[in-house]
């Protein structure tokens, strides 16, 4: 293929094409990003899921139960775990086997906190233990400041003096009997955090952080999903309910099957982003839950005012309302936040009242305000073009695929012509080719064909970086304990991260952005491509798929950038997979199929490379100085 990029006529990048979104589903929040290793810490209850005492366990034959007491912990923790002792002598309390196990290690202190409520004079035991062997890798005591009559919060610092050698690890919290006056003690919010990612408090688990953090994501998404949706108009994720002490967060009636805590909330969303230096898209609830549940049109104007007050929390100065209450949080300085996207997915939820509604009142009303109070916002609908809906200006749209690598690849020209800018707020190959469209059954985790398909329409996006806004993964992550959802790019257990094969598609398309892309020669198919330049680093930049190249032969490649000089030297990348184009990259072995080669390679005297590209590969040339 012979290919000439012009050295002018191009447009402007915006700087984050790459990112992902990110709502708790596949306990990626809750047991996942969120570093919080106890399970089920304040036996939270919400319409879809009553109070439980799943992951606790007796100690020494105490007897555990839930009580309603007089004087809750908080207006929201409203129950508790009671704690009755066997007898007037001995230790005795409980363990939590957190999310699945946990991870310990000599290297790493654990902070712990707990609030408890009875008169005990005595020592609290705090331990990290094994739950096959009873071994103690760590311990500490906490005097106990325990009343009668009042809740008091103890806090704890927990190194342990050696590694587990598995996660298959619990917490356990022991007091002796003989110290309490009324026979039980009652318990409630009790945690425990690793050191998390940049040390924030109540922050990300480091593994996956870093995991995330690696493939250079500039673009976040949150927080959903359908979980901004919620199960019904009662349920929705409230921001509100998202901020402050923990204590004050009443948990969430999670929309795929599991409580939350809402200790992954507004404001963690926002430092993580603010760490990693991502770009925000907020979706905003706007009157529609999954079950179909629509807010009529006098009523909308609550959900307007709340979504006006949330954006004044993440950008307001701190003379307003809500900024002030951000200040009192510890973040006076305001977010950067230039996106917000109107509801989640209307054209499915409720169909087809749900998106005649979105269109016909719900979307115009949200816009009208939102740009009225903030101009300078680019207002998205949660719909695309392509769902039927001519985007009234100058909203943009939404655009989700989860499809087979063939779609994604016929997709490549998609946007081409689209004058509308649109995010891709979700997209990843999760069918195989011939499979049964949305509601099929999907691959285990991405796969290398699967990869190669998405790298396709990733590149049909770049060509039109000026109007795509960027593009999404999802669902990003996924606990491999507790799922719904099988393709993710990261699958981790307590103690271990794998990459998908998507993942070093991604990082490789994130590692190299445009500033600006370039006219070049239009001949496409088996290769796809996009050609560009990058004014910072001076760099011209040349992306590549190929996909199903006749009888599988490699692609010669004859490509010139104009202006460019005699010996210019390139630093190009080739990922190429495993033979078997379903091969991926299996959690449970831990084997990487991905194979990446990077060479210096140098322009002709007229500024031409050559090279050549195997079927089913994905290439970058890159002339920036390394
Ligand atoms: O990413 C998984 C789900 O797919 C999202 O929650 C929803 O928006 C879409 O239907």
């Amino acid at each position: 293929v012979d290919i000439t990029v012009s050295s002018t006529g191009g447009n402007a990048t915006n700087g984050h094409q790459y990112g992902f979104l990110h709502e708790d589903i596949n306990n990626s929040g809750d047991g996942g990003l969120y570093a919080e290793l106890i399970r089920n810490r304040a036996f939270q209850i919400s319409e879809g899921f009553p109070a439980t005492l799943d992951a606790w366990h007796p100690i020494n034959g105490a007897e555990l139960s839930l009580k309603n007491l007089s004087v809750p912990l908080s207006d929201v923790l409203v129950t508790s775990m009671n704690v009755a002792t066997p007898s007037e002598e001995g230790e005795v309390g409980f363990f939590n086997d957190g999310y699945w196990g946990m991870d310990v290690k000599a290297s790493k202190t654990y902070s712990g906190s707990f609030w408890v409520k009875g008169a005990y004079s005595g020592q609290f035991t705090a331990s990290l233990q094994s739950n096959t062997t009873g071994e103690t890798f760590g311990t500490v005591n906490i005097t106990s400041q325990s009343t009668a009559d009042e809740w008091t919060e103890h806090e704890f610092e927990l190194t342990p003096s050696n590694d587990a050698p598995s996660s298959n690890n619990s917490f356990a919290l022991t007091f002796d009997a003989s110290g309490i006056d009324e026979g039980s003690l009652d318990f409630n919010l009790i945690s425990l955090f690793p050191p998390t990612y940049k040390g924030r408090k109540n922050g990300m688990r480091v593994d996956i952080a870093e995991a995330l953090e690696g493939f250079h994501p500039t673009l976040f998404r949150i927080p959903g999903g359908n979980m901004l949706e919620g199960l019904t108009n009662r349920t929705w994720w409230d921001w509100k309910n998202s901020i402050g002490p923990l204590k004050n967060r009443p948990g969430f009636s999670g929309v795929w099957g599991y409580q939350q805590t809402n200790g992954l909330g507004l404001v963690e969303y926002l430092e993580f982003a603010e760490d990693i230096g991502m770009e925000i898209v907020l979706a905003v609830y706007d009157g529609l839950s999954l079950n179909g549940d629509i807010t009529p049109e006098d009523q909308l104007q609550s959900y307007i005012d709340d979504a006006l007050d949330e954006i004044e929390f993440i950008r307001g100065p701190v003379d307003s309302k809500w900024g002030a209450v951000r200040a009192e949080l510890g973040h006076p300085d305001p977010w950067k936040l230039q996106y917000v996207e109107v509801g989640n997915e209307d054209w499915l939820s409720g169909a087809p009242e749900g998106w005649d509604t979105f269109k016909e009142y719900r979307f115009p009303m949200f816009l009208d305000a939102l740009t009225e109070a903030y101009p300078d916002i680019q207002v998205i609908s949660s719909g695309s073009n392509y769902d039927g809906y001519n985007i009234p200006k100058p909203a943009g749209g939404d655009y989700h695929v989860y499809a087979t690598p063939d779609t994604l690849v016929s997709e490549f020209n998609k946007f081409d012509n689209i004058t509308t800018p649109h995010i891709i707020g979700e997209m990843a190959a999760i069918h195989p080719n011939g499979g049964t469209g949305w509601d099929g059954p999907q691959q285990p985790y991405p796969w290398w064909g699967g990869t190669v398909g998405e790298a396709v329409s990733l590149i049909g996006y770049e060509r039109n970086q000026d109007r795509i806004i960027g593009a999404a993964y999802a669902p990003i992550i996924r606990n491999m304990n507790r799922w719904q959802w099988a393709v993710t790019m990261i699958q981790f257990t307590a103690d271990t991260v794998t990459k998908s094969t998507s993942w070093y598609l991604w990082e490789l398309m994130a590692a190299h952005p445009m500033t600006e892309t370039l006219p070049a020669t239009s001949q496409f198919d088996p290769l796809y491509y996009v050609a560009g330049r990058n004014n910072q680093t001076s760099g011209h930049i040349f992306k590549a798929a190929v996909y199903n190249s006749t009888d599988g032969a490699d692609v010669p490649v004859t490509l010139k950038f104009e202006g460019i000089v005699s010996a210019t030297s390139g630093e190009l990348t080739i990922l190429t997979g495993p033979e078997d184009p379903y091969g991926d990259n299996d959690p449970y072995t831990g084997v990487n199929v991905v194979k990446t080669s990077k060479t210096t390679i140098r322009s002709d005297t007229s500024g031409t490379f050559q090279f050549d590209l195997p079927n089913l590969s994905v290439a970058v040339l890159d002339t920036s100085p390394l």
